[in-house]
């Protein structure tokens, strides 16, 4: 039993249960031993890679993006959530600073990142560019900001998550208790936050079906509306819209363990070991961006918001490709590739 595992099972114990929500929080946030606490490498040599870590196209078509859409004066803020290891941030401001200097130093690129065990690896990667940057462990950290573009690379999908059931037309959250040497599943009346996201977004659950429910988006959208007066937000993320996502056919949900690139389905060993991941509802992002004011703007796969976005430009005027260049755009733009299952929302808040 390693030591997060023997942490779990205490307090199992000692409640005599816990919601799957909190076990997810514990493996992935627990301050002492969470998989993002503790590790400082995710990429080729972790568990996983996102597009971040491909190459430097997708940092760069978003610096492209905040190069048009940044006013002609004053400071130019960028917020980052879940910033990581820093590579898109690494991209994008190497980007801006060789395409366009003044502008480079107008920005202020605020880098939100809670996992303490990258912090020293970004210090020594973006040591060019920390005059530019100010790092957060919180969002809530963030001061106000008159304007801003906000974007996040797999930050939703990163989320605890509760686990919602229907069996014989009752629908229970899935609690997990302990007997030894394995976890059990107990079936218990949901919480009142699971009712409350049930009802809002008007989600029903099939039968035989188990659904992942995230509570915590509402509460960012929240925090960007008090925090920054007009913004533009770019979500990159895998995951559907809600009919698709909650559909009959994925019964069984779409929860994901990742340990030294292999996926597993059972998501109940290697505690803090292992990447949880579930994905994203993008109908909650525009429902809960909606509630706060926020317009939906824009809605497609990552493939085609590159292309919509400047892809091609940055190759024009006698910029060839690189090796590196040639096989992300493989990786990007191939179909059943990492720019087809990725999804891009843009939102906007006037
Ligand atoms: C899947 S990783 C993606 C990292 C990076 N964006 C990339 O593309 O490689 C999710 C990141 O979000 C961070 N994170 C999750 N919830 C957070 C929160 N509420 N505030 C700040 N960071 C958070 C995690 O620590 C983790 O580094």
């Amino acid at each position: 039993m390693n030591k997060l595992q023997k942490k779990i099972v205490d307090k199992i114990q000692e409640q005599g249960g816990i919601p799957f929500r909190e076990f997810m929080e514990m493996c992935l946030y627990d301050k002492d031993f969470g998989y993002y606490q503790t590790r400082s490498t995710i990429g080729r040599e972790g568990d996983f890679f996102t597009s971040a870590h491909l190459g430097s196209i997708l940092g760069r078509v978003l610096g492209k993006r905040v190069m048009d859409l940044a006013s002609n004066e004053g400071p130019v803020h960028v917020v980052e959530l879940g910033a990581g290891e820093g590579y898109l941030a690494l991209d994008m401001l190497e980007y801006i600073a060789r395409e366009n200097l003044p502008l480079y130093q107008r920005m202020q690129y605020h880098f939100v990142e809670q996992n303490p065990s990258v912090f020293n690896g970004n210090q020594k990667r973006l040591n060019m560019h920390l005059d530019r940057i100010i790092f957060y462990d919180s969002l809530s950290e963030l001061n106000s900001l008159p304007s801003a573009f906000i974007f996040s690379n797999e930050f939703f999908d990163a989320f605890p998550v509760h686990l919602v059931t229907r069996r014989k037309d009752i629908l229970s959250e899935v609690h997990i208790g302990y007997k030894s040497p394995n976890y059990t599943r107990i079936f218990k009346k949901p919480s009142a936050e699971v009712w409350r996201e049930l009802e809002e977004l008007g989600i029903s659950v099939g039968e035989g079906c188990t659904i992942e429910i995230n509570s915590g988006i509402e509460g960012i959208y929240r925090q960007l509306t008090e925090k920054i007066e007009k913004f533009h937000m770019v979500t990159i993320d895998y995951g559907y819209t809600q009919d698709e996502l909650y559909h009959p056919e994925r019964k069984d949900g779409t929860l994901m363990g990742y340990h030294k690139h292999a996926a597993y389905d059972n998501v109940f060993q290697l505690e803090g070991e292992m990447d949880l991941t579930s994905h994203v509802n993008f109908d909650a992002l525009i429902h809960y961006g909606e509630k706060f004011g926020i317009d939906p703007k824009y809605f497609k796969n990552q493939r085609t918001y590159l292309m919509d976005f400047g892809l091609f430009e940055l190759f024009q005027d006698g910029k060839e490709p690189t090796t590196t260049d040639a096989f992300q755009l493989k990786t990007l733009l191939l179909p059943g590739s990492m720019g087809d299952v990725f999804k891009i929302l843009v939102q906007e808040k006037q």
